[in-house]
């Protein structure tokens, strides 16, 4: 199965990409996660992406779909993948489609994660990271057994530096501005499925089988 996810800043793509790959036995690429390495990783692009990410800028076209089929090359994503926050204009959709179509492979769905701002705001500015384990967890509606401290690995939990409400505000503006129209563009294309992101993270899970299982599965 080849999957997109699209939704805005913290709707839960990251936290339901995990759990459709485990279903799926695919691997979930996450856009975001491949920055975030580039920027540890201290090179010049790394350095180029972390200005674009910090403001709550989209990195441009060309070098985030470079990234990212790059990604889709290696083999563990050969019989499927599932897609997290990419494509996000419909000018990666394209260069993504051209890529796909150079060895025959499509899309099998995209789902849609719809969320209102409110929810949002208070969703990101209360999330929290493990940088050891990747764990994510939220301070109000998944909080940590022993606050700041991962309850897998016990590392010390951080919060992203794009996560204050100034940014996540500017990361509103930008998905409503450039990601919206990508939507109308799979609708065109029969792909798109919408998802009420709203509820336990339980819920939205079962939400989004059931959508995939209509379309796709
Ligand atoms: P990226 O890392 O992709 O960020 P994003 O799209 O803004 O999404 P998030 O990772 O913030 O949220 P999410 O939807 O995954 O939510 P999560 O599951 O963590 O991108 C970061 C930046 O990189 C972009 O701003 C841009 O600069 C750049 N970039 C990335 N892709 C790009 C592209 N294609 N083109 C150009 N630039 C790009 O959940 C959020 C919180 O809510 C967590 O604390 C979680 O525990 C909690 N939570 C999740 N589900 C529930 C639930 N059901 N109930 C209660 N809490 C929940």
């Amino acid at each position: 199965m080849r999957i997109v996810l699209i939704g805005p800043p913290g709707a839960g793509k990251g936290t339901q990409a995990r759990v459709l790959a485990d279903l799926l036995s695919v691997p979930a690429i996450s856009s975001g996660d491949l920055f975030r390495a580039e920027i540890g990783r201290g090179s010049e692009l790394g350095e180029l992406v972390r200005q674009h990410t910090q403001a709550g800028e989209l990195v441009p076209d060309e070098l985030t779909t470079a990234l990212v089929t790059q990604r889709l090359r290696e083999p563990d994503a050969a019989d499927g993948f599932l897609l997290d926050g990419f494509p996000r204009t419909v000018r990666q959709a394209e260069l993504l489609q051209e890529a796909l179509g150079e060895d025959g492979t499509v899309l099998d769905a995209v789902l849609a994660f719809d969320m209102p701002d409110d929810e949002i705001v208070q969703r990101l500015t209360g999330r929290r990271l493990c940088p050891a384990c990747g764990t994510t967890v939220h301070t109000v509606f998944s909080p940590p057994r022993v606050p700041d401290r991962c309850d897998g690995c016990e590392g010390a939990l951080v919060r992203r530096a794009d996560d204050t409400e100034e940014t996540v505000l500017r990361r509103l503006a930008v998905y409503a501005e450039q990601t919206v129209p990508l939507l109308r563009w799979y609708t065109d294309r029969d792909l798109l499925v919408h998802v009420d992101a709203m509820g336990t993270v339980a819920e939205v899970s079962d939400r989004m089988r059931s959508a995939l299982a209509a379309v796709a599965l």
